[in-house]
């Protein structure tokens, strides 16, 4: 048998998405212009399909900072924290971090997938138990597979079910670790932290949060949902990534706890892989100190964004949950996503196509990410040929709409 005969289906399947006009999983930019454009097919498009939140990866400060690290250390640092020594901007990032969030210490990674990989599976021993939301992001599930204990999902967002399971849980020996993220990459839905937290008080759990999607968004200071909704002394340790708000590569974990440094020398994705490099940690410091101290970025990009969610919600698509900066279209089914997606490339504006099982509840997703650098124009320009693709299409008034959106403020089609 062939080596590979076991992804036939997945080949079948990416041969039909194909056949639809586009390897969605290959899209090949040929020049990155801005944050918000690229060239694509030989013309310029919009883009909306990036994680760009805050639109850091042109900024100025970050990219002269990101040069003056270069030259100054190099383009690697070609091996580990533990083998081959940490740098001082290694150290200085760490310092900042926990100063942002305000906690004692952070850990810095390599990608945030790591830091989800490294913490999870380092801090949930055999005889624990990790609950996670169902809908958690693979970097989470990939987690556990790693992790020597026991692995429980509960329904997502649903702190009842995770309260009934918890006193399953409440003769047995082990910690019990509670896994959710912030805001959801797929459907844009914020977790239910205060129901949540409240669930880990009661039964003396460990909680983490994955803010990737939140860090820069949400709360106040951008500190993510847990700050908005007030439960930040209730999280045990709160994971993030440098690539999306902050515009580079990387992620974090910080916490309170005691000995958190312990986890260093005991975390293999920390320990046996290459540290950030020093253009990386440059720009992600002068990204974090401008998003410290400018507070008009996440306010920017929630403006947009919600602008965006309801004037889409007006038209007739059925959007997703709550107005985030990531903005879900469901599609009636697979067929209806790949034409959408195609279309939508076609008039030069790009976006992630999302499928089962990739997505949650077997949705077909048309998967939007609005930027802070997302001028009006921009903005009012993707709604126009979204909303001219949706009634050419006929996915309008599906029966998947979410008649709970507010009405828009404005709306032009
Ligand atoms: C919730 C969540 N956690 C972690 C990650 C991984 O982050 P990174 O791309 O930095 O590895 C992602 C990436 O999309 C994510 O959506």
């Amino acid at each position: 048998m062939a080596l590979l005969s076991k992804f036939d289906d997945m080949r079948a399947a990416l041969q039909a998405l194909a056949a639809g006009g586009r390897n969605p999983f290959d899209v090949r930019f040929e020049k990155i212009l801005s944050a918000t454009e690229a060239v694509l097919e030989g013309r310029s498009c919009l883009l909306f399909g990036t994680n760009n939140y805050l639109g850091l990866t042109f900024d100025e400060t970050c990219i002269s900072a990101s040069v003056s690290a270069l030259r100054a250390a190099g383009t690697g640092t070609t091996g580990s924290r533990i083998a081959n020594g940490t740098y001082g901007d290694h150290a200085l990032l760490e310092q900042r971090i926990a100063e942002f969030y305000g906690k004692r210490a952070a850990m810095i990674f390599t990608t945030g997938y790591q830091a989800n990989l490294g913490l999870i599976s380092t801090v949930a021993g055999r005889d624990d138990h990790l609950l996670i939301d169902a809908d958690s992001h693979a970097s989470i599930y990939d987690a556990c597979k790693l992790s020597a204990a026991e692995v429980i999902r509960f329904r997502h967002n649903d702190a009842e079910d995770l309260a009934r399971r918890l006193g399953r849980l409440k003769n047995s020996a082990g910690n019990c670790i509670i896994v959710t993220e912030g805001i959801f990459s797929m459907l844009g839905d914020s977790a239910k932290l205060r129901e949540i937290a409240s669930v880990k008080r009661e039964m003396g759990a460990t909680l983490i949060v994955d803010e990737a999607h939140s860090l820069g968004t949400r709360g106040k200071h951008g500190r993510g949902v847990c700050e908005e909704l007030g439960v930040e002394s209730d999280v045990d340790f709160v994971v993030g990534t440098f690539s999306k708000s902050l515009g580079a590569i990387g992620g974090f974990v910080v916490s309170d706890l005691p000995d958190f440094d312990l986890l260093r020398i005991a975390c293999r994705p920390y320990m046996f892989t290459a540290s950030l490099p020093p253009a990386v940690v440059g720009s992600v410091i002068a990204a974090l100190s401008r998003i410290s101290t400018d507070a008009s970025l996440g306010e920017r990009v929630r403006q947009s964004s919600g602008k965006l969610y309801r004037a889409l919600a007006h038209e007739g698509f059925a959007v997703g949950p709550e107005p985030n900066a990531i903005v879900a279209l469901k599609m009636p089914d697979r067929e209806a996503a790949v034409r959408f997606w195609n279309r939508l490339l076609d008039r030069g504006v790009y976006t992630n196509l999302a499928l089962p099982p990739a997505t949650p509840g077997s949705l077909s997703l048309i998967r939007c990410s609005i930027s802070a650098a997302h001028s009006d124009a921009q903005i009012e320009s993707a709604l126009s040929i979204m909303i001219a693709v949706g009634r050419e299409l006929g996915v309008l008034d599906s029966e998947l709409k979410n008649t709970s959106a507010p009405a828009p403020a404005r709306v032009r089609a």
